[in-house]
This record gives C-alpha cells, structure tokens and sequence, in this order.
C-alpha cells in the first residue's frame, strides 16, 4: 500500500510538469504558482534532484529586475483560470501576476543545497542566492515598513491564505463599485462551498484592477494601497527564510552581504512583537492602516515556532492554542481555530487542513523540542493522504478532501515528508 501511494504521488507530479515547471492541479490552477513550485521541489528531490532544480529555476525566469518573484507565472494563456496575463498586464521577461508570495525559496534551496554532495547540483542553487537575496532585498523595500517590521501583504492572495477570516475586516476598505464584469472560473473545477464567495472575488479583482491602475508601482501600493495587511504567515515565513539565507549565504561564503542579511533578521524579529495580540495572547495579522489585530488563532499563528519567533511567555500561550485546537480537531492543523465563529471546516482557508502549513508547523515545533505535537501533525498528514487521496485541502473534523484533487504540493509532501518512505 505504501509503494502504491508513493507511485501515485510521482504519478500526479509527472502529469502535472508542463515542461520543466509543474502547475498545482490541473484545471483550477493551469500556470506556475510561486510557492507552490518549492514544496513541489522538495517532492521532486527525492527522486529527481536535476529536476527539482529545474523548478525553482523557471520560477526565478519570472524575476522582475528590482527582485519581484510574482505568484503567477503565465507561459501561455488558458482560457481555465480567471484573471490571467491580459487582466494582470504584468511582467518583464515572462508575463505574471502582479502580486508575490511567501517565500520559502532560499528555506528550500539551503536545505537542497546541504542534502546533496553533488557539485553541479550544488553548483546550479548556488547560482540562486544572488536572486533569492534580490527577492529578499524587494521585500525590505516595498513590503516591511520600517515602523512596522513585518510583512505586509497587499492582496489577501499575496498571503496564499486567499479568504481567511484574518481578511475580512480589512477588506471591508475596498471599493468593488467600479470592477469591470468577469466570470469566475474557479466554479467549473470546484464546488461553490469550498470556494471563496461572490464578495471576496469582487474585492480580489477590485484589488488587481487597483493595481494594475497603479502600473505595478509597489511601492505606491504597499503605501496608499486598500488593502495593507501585516500578515502572520507571511512574516513567520519570511523571517525563516531570512535565517536560511544567512546560512545559505556563510555555506557559499557571500561575506559581503551578511551584515546586510542580518540586519533584516532583527528587522523581522522586531516585527513579529507588532504581531503579537496581548489581549488574545495570540500571534495573529494587523491591519497596519487602523493597527487592529484579528485576534484570531490560525494555522499560521504556529509557524511562530518555525520561524524561531517568540519569548517564553508568547510561546507557552501559543502551546495553551495548541492544546485546545488539537484536542477539538480530529486531525491537525485547522487553518482557522474550531472554536471561531468563522470556522466552515470544508471552505479553503477557513477551516481546512492544509499539507504544506503543516510540515512548516511540524518543522518548527520538532526544532523547538515539542516532539509530541510534530509527530501528531505528521501522523494526521499521512492519514489524510492515505484514507482520502491527494487533496488540495481537508476536513479537520472527517478527513474528507476538500478543492482540487490530484494536487501537486500534497504530493510532494507525501514524498518528502509525511508518507512512510519520507
Ligand atoms: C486562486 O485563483 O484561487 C489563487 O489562489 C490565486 O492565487
């Protein structure tokens, strides 16, 4: 059974490579997603290193010259998925979205870059760093305020958490009176009950439209934009990423820009206080245009401990979340807290269980010495695959896959992390 549940992932990321960069399902998401293709490089890797390489090299084709990596990159128009390259109207070498991503490139390419001996494996993710730190580098300047040090996203899609509850009060600020008509096409792939509604895609494209008017200027969006959310995920992420890539950088000897690198670290870790609600005890998204928390308890509050954020006090509050969510949820981590009045456990990012935040909580709690909660994460993953298939997302409370199916960073999860093989 298990052999045939790892034949079964290789299967799913062989049919969806399109040709040296592999789309998250086909269908409902027929281009190259950004952080997408670097879990789907962590799959690849263990059978495929050349390959893996290759993923995260054509998502850097896709690189603006000021560092921007998009979400989106379009090699071709597909009629499937709404809004593409001629809504965007945007990119340089390669048309993309407008829009990034968390990043966890440099988490990967460090960790690729030190499984492997190989010289012309390591040599192709040394020839990334100088791009992942102008990656970083367009962060610091057009998404982490100085006052605010943390992540900002500027699209609720930024995050790669579309309609978490954490984005519902923000985005009451948009105006969706002047949207242009457009049919959604995500509801011919998908049921309409784990999908995001009618009001938050008017606000997504609302947002695009906004930014598209603005000529992709980031920093104009980043400052006077609607939408300016100080995202938990997004910083966590980061803020790993940052450490990677100072390893990264001391492994290939970059001496030049350490302090550099360093100085965006504690950039970050001072950012990750202005994230901390005392009054929810909880590491949660700021809106940094009135300064209100969500208050909420998400899967990406635990990712605190992947990014090595938090004093003890914080951390033992987080483990009090931790305990109460895992107690209340057949399998872990529910991307939004059971006991939330919010919580819809088969509506995308109000509820589901999704693989990849998983292996980054799992990751990080195993690294701060909370063994138990790792294992329980890892083992709740691998019975989802394995009793219901490789699902875009599922029910923490029955385990049923909610989204696409035959998805490609489940898969790769599975490989690398989660099945019995892993
Ligand atoms: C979508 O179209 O649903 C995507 O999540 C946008 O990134």
């Amino acid at each position: 059974m298990p052999d045939e549940v790892d034949n079964k992932a290789k299967e799913i990321l062989r049919a969806n490579d399109k040709g040296g960069f592999t789309v998250p399902t086909g269908g409902l998401y027929p281009y190259q997603w950004n952080w997408d293709s670097m879990f789907v490089a962590l799959g690849f890797a263990t059978f495929d290193r050349s390959r893996a390489c290759q993923e995260i090299e054509t998502l850097f084709e896709a690189q603006w010259s000021d560092g921007f990596v998009p979400h989106i990159v379009f090699r071709r128009e597909d009629p499937d998925y709404f809004p593409g390259p001629s809504v965007w109207q945007a990119g340089e070498t390669l048309k993309t979205s407008g829009i990034t991503q968390p990043p966890v490139a440099a988490t990967v390419v460090n960790k690729l870059w030190s499984e492997t001996e190989d010289e012309s494996i390591r040599e192709r993710l040394a020839a990334l760093f100088p791009k992942l730190l102008a990656w970083h580098r367009w962060f610091h300047s057009c998404r982490v305020p100085e006052d605010v040090g943390a992540a900002v996203v500027i699209h609720p899609w930024e995050s790669g958490r579309d309609n978490s509850p954490e984005w519902d009060s923000p985005a009451t600020a948009i105006d969706v009176s002047g949207i242009e008509p457009y049919t959604r096409r995500d509801l011919q792939h998908a049921d309409p009950h784990m999908r995001p509604t009618k009001q938050d895609y008017d606000r997504y494209i609302a947002l695009v439209e906004y930014g598209r008017g603005t000529g992709w200027d980031q920093k104009k969006i980043a400052t006077e934009g609607p939408f300016r959310v100080a995202d938990v995920g997004m910083t966590m992420i980061l803020l790993r990423a940052t450490r990677d890539l100072l390893e990264l950088g001391r492994r290939l000897e970059h001496d030049d820009v350490l302090p550099e690198i360093e100085g965006y670290l504690r950039q970050l870790e001072t950012g990750v206080d202005y994230l901390w609600d005392n009054d929810r005890k909880t590491f949660c998204s700021r809106d940094t245009v009135n300064g209100r928390h969500s208050g909420m308890v998400t899967s990406a509050s635990f990712l605190y401990a992947y990014a090595g954020a938090g004093n003890k006090e914080q951390r033992e509050h987080m483990m009090k979340h931790w305990e109460r969510i895992s107690a209340s949820a057949e399998y872990t981590v529910p991307s939004q807290d059971p006991g939330d009045e919010n919580f819809d456990h088969m509506r995308y990012w109000k509820g589901p269980v999704w693989i990849v935040v998983n292996y980054m909580v799992s990751r990080g709690f195993a690294e701060q010495g909370m063994q138990e909660a790792a294992d329980r994460i890892r083992t709740d993953s691998g019975r989802l695959i394995e009793q219901h298939g490789f699902n875009e997302a599922f029910s923490p409370k029955t385990g049923a896959g909610t989204g696409g199916s035959d998805f490609s960073w489940t898969a790769a999860m599975w490989l690398a992390w989660c099945g019995d093989g892993a």
